[in-house]
């Protein structure tokens, strides 16, 4: 399924070979983005969603090794083919370790370039070793429970360290499965209090009243069904956390109760005229817009402002793509393990249909489709027919984003006159750029790329070139 034209990205400090590399692959129909040093082609990569990544092994500051291994940490479905010197056959071994999905020994041919550049985008299933092994799950990847190397991810493991060693009540916002809950687990888990208790409610699951009882707790005899006297969560959460999760439907009554207990951090039960001092920390949660709510008039702005001390927003997984690989892998791990499945991985194409799927259920419905997708699966790659995903979401994606249906006779066309334009073969441009680089001396050429001299120049003159060409050029 090819449902846009595949973005490269090129990565070589050598200008001649870049600009052959990216006018080869621009011909064969692949947008090209190019660039000179390892640093920038990470850069590019967090920007931009890319099909594969073309880099030279050697390059000053970062190398292609380098960058490889920082791939593999965060994308680890993404192919990569790394170039390496005539004599750097053991630099080759080392990468396909690291990962590389395949490697180019200059100096190479065009057609050899083009069918491996096809292969390594074709060939992307996504191995769990890829994902869970070869990386270490560390504090960049994940934070006790949350997994995600993003950037976004990265600054809510920052704020939650940040807000974790204090007593000030945080608001969770986020849509239906971005993680809520774990977050206030991870709060609690590193603040003070983590030796007392973390005590969750679902202020949805309760009718009004019954909220307020088990809020607050109440007395015996204090309404029909109160035959025993209850201790409210507040007293339950005593020297720990109570988590208030989707606070936004709680009725304007209990509002205002709630209300007061924060300000005057003591609780009443129902029936009972005696307060009890309380000693919690806060953490709320909600999936819609509190402010919006606000302004609305159906919730109470005094109590938002004082829930929202600290907000915390999670962002949602279509806006934190980098994400979904890792995320993916290490579920398939878990349930593959669970279900007693021996299952290595995903398939090509099951990569593509995740990638442009929007998750509006979120990490959640990511979790439950690979753990419906285990179930099913017959094989060691989990396949496309194992994700039973809504298609609908898949088409319209297409749709947005081909910016123009193309037109193939038109593409066949501008293919033929980039190919006409490549005209420099990228062996010949090897060549020339070696003996550029060492002022047309054919002995130390040889050398530097370490190939035998006469190697070296029976491989000039196929290309013809001599001392003339030089002066030509
Ligand atoms: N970053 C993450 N890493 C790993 N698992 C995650 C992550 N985010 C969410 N999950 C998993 O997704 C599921 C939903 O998470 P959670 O219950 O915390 O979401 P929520 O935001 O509270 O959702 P809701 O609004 O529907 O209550 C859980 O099984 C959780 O383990
Ligand atoms: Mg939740």
């Amino acid at each position: 399924m090819k449902s846009e034209i595949d973005r490269i990205l090129v990565a070589d400090d050598d200008a001649v070979i870049r600009e052959g590399l990216r006018r080869i692959l621009t011909a064969e129909g692949y947008e090209v983005e190019a660039v000179s040093n390892g640093r920038l082609a990470l850069e590019r990569l967090e920007q931009k969603r890319f099909r594969l990544l073309v880099t030279d092994l050697k390059m000053p500051g970062m190398s292609g090794l380098e960058v490889l291994k920082a791939i593999r940490s965060c994308q680890p479905e993404l192919p990569v083919v790394l170039i390496t010197g005539y004599a750097a056959i053991d630099n080759a071994v080392e990468a396909m370790k690291n990962g590389a999905t395949d490697y180019l020994a200059k100096p190479f041919g065009n057609e050899e370039l083009i069918s491996k550049v096809k292969n390594a985008i074709e060939s992307r299933a996504v191995l769990i070793d890829d994902i869970c092994m070869r990386r270490e799950i560390n504090e960049t990847h994940g934070f006790d429970n949350l997994l995600g190397a993003s950037r976004e991810m990265q600054r809510l493991y920052q704020r939650i360290l940040q807000v974790a060693p204090t007593d000030s009540t945080v608001l969770i916002s986020g849509e239906s499965g971005t993680g809520k809950e774990l977050v206030a687990r991870a709060i609690h888990a590193h603040s003070p209090r983590r030796e007392q208790a973390f005590v969750a409610i679902d202020c949805t699951a309760l009718a009004e009243n019954l909220l307020e009882s088990e809020l607050f707790g109440h007395v015996k005899g204090s309404f029909t069904g109160a035959t025993q006297t209850k201790c409210g969560l507040f007293e339950v959460a005593e020297g720990g956390s109570l988590f208030l999760d989707e606070v936004g439907n709680i009725s304007p009554a209990t509002q205002a109760k709630l209300l007061r207990v924060l300000q005057q951090r003591v609780v009443t039960p129902i029936g009972s005229t005696k307060p009890i001092p309380i000693d919690i920390r806060l953490v709320a949660a909600t999936n819609t817009n509190l402010r919006e709510m606000v302004r609305q008039g159906s919730f109470r702005e005094d109590l938002f402002f004082r829930l929202n001390i600290i907000p915390i927003d999670l962002p949602p997984l279509r806006e934190r793509k980098g994400d979904l690989m890792l995320l993916a892998g290490q579920f398939l791990r878990r349930f593959a393990e669970e279900n007693g499945k021996e299952i290595r991985g995903f398939s090509p194409d099951v990569i593509e249909q995740l990638e442009h799927y929007s998750f509006p259920g979120n990490v959640r419905e990511l979790e439950n489709l690979i753990e419906r997708a285990v179930v099913l699966s017959q094989s060691e790659l989990i396949q496309r027919q194992d994700l039973e995903m809504p298609g609908d979401d898949l088409d319209e994606y297409a749709s947005v984003s081909k910016t123009a249906p193309l037109d193939v006779s038109e593409l066949k066309e501008r293919k033929r006159l980039l190919r006409e334009e490549a005209v420099v073969p990228l062996e010949r441009a090897f060549l020339l750029s070696a003996l550029d680089r060492n002022d047309w001396n054919i002995t130390r050429a040889a050398e530097e790329v370490g190939m035998q001299r006469p190697n070296f120049q029976a491989m000039l003159k196929k290309q013809g070139i001599s001392i003339r060409t030089r002066l030509m050029e």
